[in-house]
């Protein structure tokens, strides 16, 4: 009952150009140009979530600072993937350290601990982001802490690009759906050991990239429409979800 569902709505969409557009990316990872729009869109989730970090910090909610370490370590990750250059693996592994670390004194819920790991991951995330990467991308690894942070951090990032349109931000709101492409190819490998099938799954989460990527690629500077291209993200979401 479920599958037909779900077969149904995949049919809905013809599958060339989208495996066109994903295999071509998968294949050859480009290298990481100056201007990279990916590049730009991580940096600018990720220093949203260490905001939400500090918020939950200043509320003394140990737990939620806990699970946004745990999204901001899925985001590192992506980051370190943008190039395999020596330096640039080096910076981005100070950051996914200071992200440890702060997940650690989370769990202790230690305020002074989570302080200074967020200072320490805030002066990392800069380092990195005065940096550009030379060398090529690497292939999207699975979520290494398992489906929960990454869906929670996705969760985070749909709403991000829906407060930027209510603010009118259309580029902010493009930036987001490209953090979400990203975090699609990890999903898609993540499906080790769960049903449903590797091929539905497999399906299911190209078909969430694709929606992203046609956000956040659409030259569009309307936020009605760019409401609507998210609207089309969601219901990806929900059409993967549909299958459990
Ligand atoms: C390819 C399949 C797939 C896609 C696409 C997908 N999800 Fe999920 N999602 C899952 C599965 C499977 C779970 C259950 C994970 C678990 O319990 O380990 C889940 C769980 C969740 C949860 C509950 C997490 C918890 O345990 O509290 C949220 C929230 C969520 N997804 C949000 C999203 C959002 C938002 C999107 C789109 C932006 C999305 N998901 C896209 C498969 C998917």
């Amino acid at each position: 009952m479920l599958s037909t569902r779900f077969f149904s709505r995949t049919g809905a969409f013809s599958g060339c150009v989208m495996w066109l557009v994903i295999t071509s990316h998968a294949n050859f990872a480009p290298a990481a140009e100056p201007g990279d729009p990916v590049l730009s869109a991580l940096h600018l989730t990720m220093s949203r979530r260490i905001g939400d970090a500090r918020k939950w910090l200043d509320e003394r909610d140990f737990k939620s600072l806990a699970q946004t370490a745990g999204g901001l370590r899925v985001l590192g990750g992506l980051l370190k993937a943008r190039s395999d250059d020596e330096s640039w693996q080096t910076a981005t592994e100070a950051v996914l350290a200071a992200i440890g670390e702060l997940s650690a004194a989370a769990r202790a819920e230690d305020a002074a601990q989570c302080k200074a790991a967020l200072d320490k991951l805030e002066q990392t995330a800069a380092a990195v982001q005065a940096r550009q990467p030379t060398g090529q991308a690497q292939q999207a690894l699975p979520a290494s802490g398992g489906l929960r942070p990454l869906m929670l951090v996705m969760d985070g990032i749909r709403g991000d690009g829906k407060i930027d349109l209510l603010s009118g931000n259309v580029e902010d709101a493009k930036k987001s759906a490209y953090v979400l492409s990203e975090l699609g190819r990890v999903v898609s490998n993540s499906v080790a050991g769960r049903p449903p099938d590797p091929k539905q799954w497999q399906e299911s989460s190209a078909a969430f990239v694709e929606a992203s990527l046609a956000a956040a690629r659409s030259t569009e500077a309307d936020a009605a429409t760019m409401r609507q291209l998210l609207r089309n993200v969601s219901q990806r979401c929900d059409a993967c979800h549909e299958m459990r």
